[in-house]
């Protein structure tokens, strides 16, 4: 088992490529995207928290806001610095730091007017009681009537999918697999690194419980994950089935079942 600081150390190139890997990753992107435009204010200081080697962070300084980014990788910043730097948004980037979303101390209360945790650093909590010291803190660092946005890994998708995927698949037949069905937590006992899978309702009692307004809970990916090659097909070779296919997305990934069986879910919610 890998920790996740190592996992994470390793290729910051391979993280910075997953958001714009193929139809399905894109997905992710566009769909956060979406309601980061529909919620966040004109303009403003965001922090980028758990944002790796600063997709998201080069993304909102390219749109006027100013950024810090913060991740516990030091490999993902110094990535990222280079990123900034080739991207010509350094002047927009206010602070690039290593810290940990558990703790963010050194960071006075009410500094952000808006707050991102995507693509799952929360999920690499392990455990619970660190989860709720991580939305505390970055509800603490949020201005009064901010949006906070956090996107987390599911729990069903990870189970369904990997049984999915081509040639045999022995995993799901193993005991972790059925304790992870259970509990949401896998170890890295085989690949990837460790991290919590959530179900809906659990990510919305932990937001709820730490005092924030969950406005929006979204499948970021939808049933997409479900048929990757028939996205990529799609994406490729038929245009106009695709753009009608992400319309028909962006207007059911906020019913609830969807949310449940995505990769991906995020919230978004006001302090
Ligand atoms: C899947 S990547 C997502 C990166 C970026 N937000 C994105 O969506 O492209 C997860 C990131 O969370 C970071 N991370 C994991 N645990 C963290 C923690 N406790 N505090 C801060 N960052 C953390 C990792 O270093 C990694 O960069």
């Amino acid at each position: 088992m890998r920790n996740v600081k190592a996992h994470y150390s390793q290729d910051p190139g391979r993280e910075w490529r997953r958001l714009n890997h193929d139809a399905f990753q894109k997905l992710e992107f566009r769909t956060t995207m979406r309601y980061l435009d529909a919620y966040l204010p004109k303009r403003g200081l965001v922090l980028d928290a758990g944002g790796g080697p600063g997709r998201y962070t080069i993304e909102l300084a390219r749109k006027g806001y100013d950024v810090v980014l913060l991740d516990l990788v030091r490999e993902n910043l110094r990535f990222a610095e280079r990123m900034i730097q080739r991207k010509r948004v350094g002047d927009r980037v206010k602070a690039i730091r290593q810290g940990d979303i558990t703790d963010l101390d050194g960071i006075a209360d009410g500094t952000f007017d808006a707050v991102a945790c995507l693509g799952g650093p929360l999920s690499h909590v392990m455990k619970e009681t660190k989860r709720r010291d991580a939305i505390a803190e970055l509800r603490r660092v949020a201005k009064h009537g901010a949006p906070i946005f956090v996107s987390v890994m599911s729990k069903l998708s990870s189970v369904l999918n990997v049984g999915l995927m081509p040639g045999p698949q022995p995993e799901i037949t193993r005991r972790y697999f059925g304790e992870f069905l259970r509990t949401g937590d896998y170890f890295g006992q085989s690949e990837f690194t460790s991290f919590h899978g959530f179900m809906r309702q659990e990510l919305v009692d932990l937001l709820t419980e730490q005092g924030l307004d969950v406005l929006k809970v979204v499948a970021l990916e939808g049933c997409g994950g479900y048929s990757i090659p028939g996205l990529n097909r799609l994406e490729r070779r038929l245009p106009r089935q695709w753009k009608e296919w992400q319309r028909i997305h962006f207007e059911t990934c906020e019913l609830p079942q969807f949310v449940d069986l995505s990769d991906h879910m995020l919230a978004v919610c006001r302090k």
